[in-house]
């Protein structure tokens, strides 16, 4: 059995579903991160992480946040010998345990819709820290229903109450290359200066 489709049988509200994230979407993630330290919220097999690392200078650092060990080991495989990556076996939300400094950019897969509303209030509170303490980016993604149109999905009005600026991009189209089955997008959040 796929050891992506395992981990969601075992731990169906932590993985939320069954399919790894294509590149139509971890590509544009990965070219939205700024700046040279990064944290990745829910790295599973490394779907985000290795687009990431294509784009991230050789001074920069990952810091991969798993709470699926199996995960880990997978991710330490793949980029093993890369001194920018640190593989994390914990919650995202104990990142400051782990990071001396912020991350200028979190890349964030964990599904906030349907974690524990305690586990997303901790994220949403770890990233908004990060956010403002280095005018940084925030970037969840989530799964969405497309029969509303562009309107944005539910999750953006919780987003609103912890981010000034919160962004919108879905992935158009539903075929690879292109598009993205499961339908997915993501946010960029910021909060404005002054
Ligand atoms: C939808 S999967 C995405 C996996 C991978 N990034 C991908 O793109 O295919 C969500 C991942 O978040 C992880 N996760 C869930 N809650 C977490 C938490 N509090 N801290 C760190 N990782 C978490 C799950 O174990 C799972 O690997």
């Amino acid at each position: 059995m796929n050891p992506f489709v395992k981990q969601f049988l075992l731990h169906p509200r932590a993985v939320s579903t069954p399919c790894e994230i294509r590149p139509s979407l971890a590509k544009p993630m990965a070219r939205s991160v700024e700046g040279k330290v990064v944290a990745e919220f829910g790295s599973g097999r490394g779907a985000i992480t290795k687009y990431v690392l294509r784009y991230l200078p050789s001074e920069g650092r990952l810091y991969c946040f798993e709470v699926i060990p199996e995960f880990c080991d997978e991710l330490r495989k793949i980029t093993e010998g890369d001194n920018r990556v640190r593989v994390i076996n914990a919650p995202a939300q104990n990142m400051y345990d782990y990071m001396e400094t912020p991350p200028d950019s979190i890349v964030c897969s964990i599904p906030l819709q349907t974690i524990r509303r305690k586990i997303r209030r901790q994220i949403l509170e770890v990233a908004k820290t990060a956010v403002a303490e280095k005018s940084g980016l925030f970037m969840p993604m989530q799964y969405y229903l497309p029969f509303f149109g562009d309107r944005p999905p539910r999750l953006k009005r919780v987003l609103d109450r912890y981010f000034s600026e919160v962004q919108w991009n879905p992935i158009c189209g539903y075929l690879p290359p292109r598009g993205h089955f499961p339908p997915a997008g993501y946010y960029l959040c910021r909060n404005k200066r002054g």
